[in-house]
């Protein structure tokens, strides 16, 4: 999804060389900016106070400030707001949160970081102020590392930032920033990290980047911790001219292997949950160290999740009158969807829970968004324990999260929202469902956990 941008920057880049004003035009067009895309200094304002008092309330309250914290001053000024005579921005901000989750995780400050879609690098700048020791590899577009290099070089004058296109390459050997493009990363090999990071940017790529990335962390390095925040619900129109190329992204979270043990799951985790901000995706974020998963780590995720099999929606969804969990698809939607309008919508096409929702005329909204959530419990099961019956109920689960927007919907007759696994869940289209996800919804994650458990 972003060949668009990518190429907008390399054609900016390519009529002059990067410098100041180039960089703030760049930076201003938004494409990096998850939180600071409008500049409207009242939003600007009001999602830093939120920020700020939000802060207080978590764990990353605890963690000071260094002393030079403050937004770059290559940053557009209309994205900051000074708050204490400190300049301030949402999105400097949310860069903090990363790094103060990370210091309440990890233990010890990571002395090799390897970051994957660094952006203009305001991630890898906050970390290093808090942690001057810290060395990166920057794995990113050709443009985005253009802009980073520049960037970094304004905030550290004293760094070696070395454009790279291996590792192995004397020249990255002490460097402070390696700045490798994307297509070396099969290269990057053998190399351990004491972390591997990755915000906003593994949910825009295509699956094989996102397999690629992960048999990058997985199997051909070693990494100790890895820490991503990503999309998981965002809608999709599916009259958008590039379908094909959207419902081939994402499938980021189906990709963690069960040598992971999680030490922080969140949907719209840390400062995300921001109320001043709705014009953005909502993301969930999984911190994880890597551990050979042992029978009792096996067995401590099979036991949350059956806590989630005695729910009431799964007893509910047993005795509805499709109420056949096992439910198969006979249809391969995925290329039906992109034929629109030939898919044949029937209780035998996929599990109605439309039916026992209108039936039942309530669903409570599920507000747990942590570990303790369904969504957590059952993934991880999932991940862990490849269980199937985790797997459908997920499906299932997702469908009965979203009831809510869809009793607003026009039926079944149109697939107009289809839902992959980065657009899973979405919040709708157009403000309301014109079609009906429950059909789509459990077959593309289906989809997606069932190609994840082969990999077990
Ligand atoms: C929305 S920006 C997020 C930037 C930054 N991580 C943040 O949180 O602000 C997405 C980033 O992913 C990068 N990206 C896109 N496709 C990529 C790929 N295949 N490999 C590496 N980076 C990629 C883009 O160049 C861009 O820097």
């Amino acid at each position: 999804m972003w060949s668009n941008p990518a190429a907008d920057y390399s054609r900016q880049l390519g009529r002059e060389p990067i410098n100041n004003g180039l960089f703030r035009a760049i930076v201003s067009s938004g494409g990096y900016a998850q939180m600071s895309m409008l500049r409207d200094p009242g939003v600007v304002e009001a999602t830093v106070a939120w920020q700020l008092d939000t802060m207080k309330s978590l764990n990353i309250g605890r963690v000071a400030w260094p002393e030079n914290f403050g937004e770059s001053p290559l940053l557009p000024s209309e994205t900051t707001v000074e708050v204490e005579g400190r300049r301030l921005s949402p999105d400097l901000l949310r860069f903090w949160s990363y790094v103060a989750a990370l210091d309440v995780h990890l233990g010890q400050p990571p002395r090799r970081v390897l970051e994957i879609g660094s952006g203009y690098g305001g991630f890898a700048r906050v970390m290093r102020l808090h942690h001057p020791g810290c060395r990166f590899v920057l794995l990113d577009l050709q443009p985005s590392l253009t802009v980073a290099g520049h960037f970094l070089a304004h905030a550290f004058p004293e760094a070696l930032i070395v454009h790279a296109t291996s590792l192995s390459d004397p020249s990255a050997k002490d460097a402070d920033f390696v700045l490798v493009a994307a297509e070396h990363a099969g290269d990057i090999t053998g190399e351990s990290f004491d972390l591997a990071v990755n915000f906003w940017s593994l949910g825009e790529m295509t699956r094989a980047h996102v397999a690629g990335y992960f048999d990058l962390i997985q199997a051909r390095n070693s990494v100790r911790s890895l820490f991503t925040v990503n999309h998981v619900f965002a809608p999709l129109d599916t009259t958008a001219h590039n379908l094909p190329a959207l419902l081939d992204t994402g499938g980021w979270l189906s990709r963690f292997d069960r040598d992971w043990q999680i030490s922080f799951f969140g949907i719209d985790p840390l400062l995300h949950d921001c109320p001043v901000i709705r014009h953005t995706h909502m993301g969930a974020a999984v911190m994880a160290q890597r551990q050979v998963a042992d029978l009792e780590a096996r067995r401590a995720a099979s036991e949350i999740a059956t806590q989630v099999h005695r729910e009431d929606f799964v007893t509910l969804a047993a005795a509805s009158p499709a109420g056949d969990l096992a439910t198969s698809q006979t249809v391969d939607l995925h290329a039906a969807l992109q034929r629109r309008g030939a898919v044949v919508i029937g209780p035998e096409t996929a599990f109605d829970a439309r039916r026992y929702g209108d039936t039942l005329q309530l669903w409570r909204d599920d507000s747990r968004r942590g570990a303790d959530s369904a969504f957590f419990r059952l993934w991880n099961d999932v991940r862990i324990n490849g269980s199937p019956l985790s797997r459908r109920l997920l499906c299932l689960w997702l469908a009965s999260r979203w009831r809510a927007p869809i009793r607003g919907g026009e039926g079944p007759a149109m697939l107009d929202t289809v839902l992959t696994e980065q657009y899973e869940f979405g919040a709708g289209h157009d403000g309301r469902w014109r079609s009906d996800p429950l059909l789509t919804l459990p077959f593309h994650v289906s989809r997606n956990l069932e190609a994840a458990s082969t990999l077990l």
